[in-house]
């Protein structure tokens, strides 16, 4: 078998704290964010998306953003991000201090207009001035390209369409885009194609997978991703999490799922799963849930 083609080290960004808690109605206390993002820099993560400044009307869940980001005890190495859709949403993260901040926006114009209430292409024009003020200020760009293979309003998205996307993220300065599968409909080789399609624009080591796990497909999209080098990917702690603008997007795939993988196949991730794990299960008790995280479910009951 042939696996030279595989990374030897993958870096895992935690969205748990974002993406994850993001679509909870029930108020999380800030303390329980601010306990979970250090107890996945204590598992070993060293990229974690804290938190997102949008509109509170919109994701009231993460109006407690700059508390959050005060309240992060920083270790260094660890690189905080957080989403900024437009220029106030920058300002009001600046003064937090994040490492890098996200600007999201969609292959497909529905879902542009639905989660964002803009046009792709005023969503680049948004987001250009915040890309600058970044830079300027030092603080690295990602961009999420959300509905990457497929959209809850417009249906399969052709690889096209990312590659527009990209091309215009890299235009205005975006360092590194994510490409999302938001409803996880996606299936390996559609992933591939998408992945394929940002790669035009963008550098392997700046492209990364953001696979929601609704149909259960994206553990195979993470090895598809791997077969072509993607050494980056988002995943969220015991698969916290969904898009509140997809209706029915279950959360990203699980960190502690794509770490047994990834650990199994010889790839290294500087990731303790057991510390991980316990950090899932602290945020799973304090929202009353069972894990969503196949690994983890297994590994508790191997604990006893
Ligand atoms: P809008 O209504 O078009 O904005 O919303 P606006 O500029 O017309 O302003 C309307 C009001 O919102 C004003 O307040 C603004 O001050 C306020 P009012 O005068 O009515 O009191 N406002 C803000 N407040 C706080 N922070 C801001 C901000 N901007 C305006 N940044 C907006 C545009 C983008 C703000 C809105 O549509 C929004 O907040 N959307 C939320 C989108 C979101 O958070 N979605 C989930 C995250 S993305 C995701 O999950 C996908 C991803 O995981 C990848 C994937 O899986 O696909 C990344
Ligand atoms: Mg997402």
């Amino acid at each position: 078998m042939n696996t030279s083609q595989f990374p030897s080290h993958v870096t895992l960004v935690d969205v748990g704290p974002r993406d994850g808690l993001q679509n909870e109605k029930q108020a999380v206390p800030a303390a329980d964010k601010i306990a979970l993002v250090h107890r996945l820099q204590a598992a070993g993560l060293k990229e974690i998306e804290v938190t997102s400044f949008v509109s509170p009307k919109w994701v009231p869940q993460m109006a407690d953003n700059a508390e959050v980001m005060a309240g992060i005890a920083r270790q260094s190495g660890v690189r905080y991000s957080v989403l900024t859709p437009n220029l106030k949403g920058y300002e009001a993260a600046a003064t937090t201090r994040p490492d890098e901040i996200v600007v999201f926006g969609a292959a497909s114009e529905a879902f542009s207009q639905k989660n964002i209430n803009c046009s792709i292409a005023e969503s680049i024009a948004r987001f250009e001035p915040v890309v600058s003020a970044a830079r300027a200020a030092g603080i690295k760009v990602r961009g999420a390209i959300s509905c990457a293979v497929g959209c809850p309003y417009e249906g399969e998205i052709a690889p096209e369409r990312v590659a527009l996307v990209a091309r215009l993220m890299a235009e205005i300065g975006v360092q590194h885009v994510g490409v999302a599968d938001t409803i996880g409909v996606g299936t390996p080789l559609k992933v591939q194609r998408a992945l394929a399609a940002a790669l035009q624009h963008y550098p392997l080591a700046e492209v990364s997978g953001h696979f929601h796990d609704t149909y259960g497909m994206a553990l195979a999209n993470v090895y598809a991703s791997l077969q072509m080098g993607i050494h980056t990917f988002d995943t969220s702690v015991s698969g916290l999490g969904g898009c509140p603008y997809a209706k029915g997007a279950t959360g990203n795939v699980a960190t502690e799922d794509v770490v047994y993988l990834l650990h199994g196949l010889g790839i290294g991730t500087g990731i303790d799963l057991d510390a991980l794990i316990d950090a899932g299960q602290f945020i799973r008790a304090s929202l009353g849930q069972p894990s969503g995280s196949r690994v983890a479910r297994a590994l508790l009951a191997k604990r006893g």
